[in-house]
């Protein structure tokens, strides 16, 4: 496989699809590290990782179950359905975007920063033979959640990573074909300079 295979082939993995084991330390390590490359503006680094796996699984399954019973109290499969999804996966990575105040460098590009740290943290994980998916839904805005998980108010959750081994016979997806959503602007050369 060629890298652009690997690239064109990346597909999610849905998190109950997604068991033991999990990466180890060290390889949790490489792949946290490999965020470290993703493009930020001005090297502000505005994202950091929240790592929950094991027991702490079961705080956060409390913790969502929380959040679901103050959003929708009348909604007891709904609630189920949030205390669950925790406990599909053995390792959660938070991605945690840390807006940092600057006159250059505006929110959205930090928050996209941190969203290409998140897609490399996918990516480094099946390099190393694992599977991921990102997902947030109510609980990444809910700020019970954000309490409990100890973030700041100039931070946000960006996504849950749910990371594990794949089941075997996860296949590879159709895509949308990229020239479908790609078009060239052709323009004649102003002499003037106005727009
Ligand atoms: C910011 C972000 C949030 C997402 N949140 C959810 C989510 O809450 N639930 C969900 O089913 N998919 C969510 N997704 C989509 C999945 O991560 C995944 O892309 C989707 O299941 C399609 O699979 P694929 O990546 O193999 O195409 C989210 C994606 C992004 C980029």
């Amino acid at each position: 496989m060629n890298d652009l295979t690997f690239l064109t082939e990346h597909h999610s993995v849905p998190a109950a699809q997604l068991h033991e084991p999990a990466p180890g330390n060290e390889q949790l390590d490489a792949i946290l590290q490999s965020a470290m490359s993703a493009p930020d503006h001005g090297q502000l680094h505005p994202f950091r990782f929240l790592i929950i796996r094991g027991e702490a699984r079961l705080r956060l399954s409390q913790v969502f179950e929380q959040a679901a019973r103050r959003r929708t109290p009348d909604d007891e499969v709904g609630i189920r359905k949030q205390a669950d999804k925790p406990l599909r996966s053995p390792l959660i990575v938070t991605v945690i975007a840390r807006i940092i105040d600057s006159p250059k460098i505006p929110e959205i590009e930090q928050l996209l920063s941190a969203g290409c740290a998140a897609q490399h943290i996918q990516l480094a994980c099946r390099a190393l033979g694992y599977g991921s998916i990102w997902l947030t839904g109510g609980n990444a805005y809910d700020l019970s959640v954000h309490e409990a998980l100890g973030l700041d108010l100039d931070e946000r959750i960006v996504g849950f990573l749910y990371i594990g081994t794949p089941e075997p016979g996860a296949g590879t997806k159709q895509r949308l074909s990229a020239s479908a959503i790609t078009s060239e602007w052709h323009q004649p050369l102003r002499h003037d300079y106005s727009i």
